[in-house]
């Protein structure tokens, strides 16, 4: 089989080690990929949002699956043009992707089927969204743009002032474009977040191992917001109980929902979830894969991913027996010098070789190749991921081979897998 994968980042590049492993892969593609996943992969230079050049792309060369990874591509109609082509692909058409593409849809959508999730309003005008928010009075208050936004379209402002100018940025300003010409102001829940991946057929979802991320960039959960700067799996805070009622009021209502609206999702749902004293609620669905949480699920997947994937485009997932290793994970991410603010690429990297002799993976999320080596491209460098038996010994080993990467700049979190953030 001939597969292809659109994206660039780490994500990407754990999608495409696992499907690797797959002995139905025969040639693995990406568009546009980065310097360390030409590496497992033919990188083509064709870019995520180019729909007609994968389209033509993916006829010319047969790709039997093309597997569409960022939420950009898949909310401007990918999947649709690829299928109107006939070709087999794994991510969920431009009206389910709706569920990342607008929060209004996703909390909406949530609302009419009683699935739990932080009360809110919605607006169009932001004279009335000032003055709800003068009226509500109550604070943090969660401002979210309705759009898209690289994932910077959520504001948690702690005081009046700071909710007033995340409305004006976004709704005045223009800061998100058309993304935040609507914004929701929502309630600010209480309570721990744990990311559940779940493959998802339109029939059967099945939950992946569940996930912490760390989005903040300094150690203490400090700073700016980040495209995460590590994560962990399984998460301890997931447990049996909750995993069973999460699937009960969430994830099968969920379906159910998303079925009844017409919208049937085929794909990987990304539920994230605030474990609140009233039990699990969700804070947000994307309709793929997370980063960098695919960096850890994705290593104790301990079935073939190109066989889940294509049963979930046939909608034979529940025949699946989808098996997990034992064990935990951990990913830290190695940044550049600046991210998420500016930040110089171009810097020479070394000790890759070196990581991956100590047992742990590298994923590329920003490289390059040149002739005398790989060099960084991007704000997120790379992911470093290490298993153990433990949580512990997955942290212990991944922070022992990202300690043998160097470049200039780097940067890293030191508290990845600490549970009392
Ligand atoms: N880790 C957050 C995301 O993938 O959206």
């Amino acid at each position: 089989m001939k597969i292809l994968v659109v994206g660039s980042g780490g994500r990407e590049h754990a999608i495409i080690r696992k499907l690797k492993q797959s002995p139905k892969a025969e040639k693995i593609f990406c568009c546009p990929g980065n310097g360390g996943i030409s590496a497992d992969a033919e990188c083509v230079a064709i870019n995520a949002m180019d729909i007609e050049g994968v389209v033509n792309f993916s006829k010319e060369n047969q790709i039997d699956l093309v597997v569409v990874a960022p939420d950009d591509p898949l909310a401007a109609g990918m999947v649709d043009a690829l299928n109107a082509e006939g070709i087999m692909t794994f991510g969920p058409t431009k009206a389910a992707a709706q569920i990342e593409a607008s929060k209004v849809f996703a909390k909406d959508l949530m609302k009419q089927h009683n699935i739990p999730t932080a009360s809110y309003e919605v607006f169009d005008d932001p004279a009335k969204a000032l003055s709800y928010i003068e009226q509500k009075n109550e604070y943090p208050v969660v401002i979210k743009a309705d759009g898209l936004a690289l994932g910077k379209g959520v504001v948690v402002a702690a005081t009046i002032d700071e909710a007033k100018q995340a409305v004006i940025e976004m709704m005045q300003g223009g800061k998100f474009g058309r993304s935040g010409a609507r914004v929701l102001i929502e309630e600010c829940m209480v309570g721990r977040e744990v990311t559940v991946l779940c493959f998802c057929d339109g029939k059967t979802i099945v939950p992946m191992k569940a996930s912490q991320d760390h989005k903040r960039v300094f150690d203490g959960d400090k700073g700016p917001n980040t495209g995460g700067m590590g994560a962990f799996a399984p998460s301890p805070l997931y447990t049996r109980h909750i995993a069973e009622r999460t699937e009960r009021e969430i994830l099968l209502p969920t379906l159910r929902a998303m079925n009844a609206e017409g919208f049937t999702f085929k794909g990987v749902l990304y539920v994230g979830l605030r474990l609140t004293k009233d039990g699990p609620k969700v804070v947000e669905y994307n309709a793929r894969f997370g980063d960098p949480e695919t960096q850890v699920v994705l290593p104790l997947l301990d079935s073939d991913l190109f066989a889940i994937m294509r049963a979930v485009r046939e909608q034979r997932l529940a025949e699946m027996d989808i098996r997990w290793k034992d064990g935990a994970a951990a990913c830290v991410v190695l940044a550049s010098g600046g991210y998420p603010g500016k930040y110089e690429g171009g810097k020479p990297i070394s000790g890759l070789e070196e990581a991956e002799a100590m047992g742990a993976t590298v994923y590329h999320a920003g490289t390059k190749r040149t002739d005398a080596g790989y060099v960084t491209a991007g704000g997120r460098v790379l992911g470093v991921t290490a298993l153990g038996d433990t949580l512990a010994d997955a942290i212990h080993k991944a922070y022992a081979a990202a300690e043998q990467i160097h470049f200039d700049g780097a940067h890293m979190r030191r508290d990845i897998g600490k549970m009392d953030m």
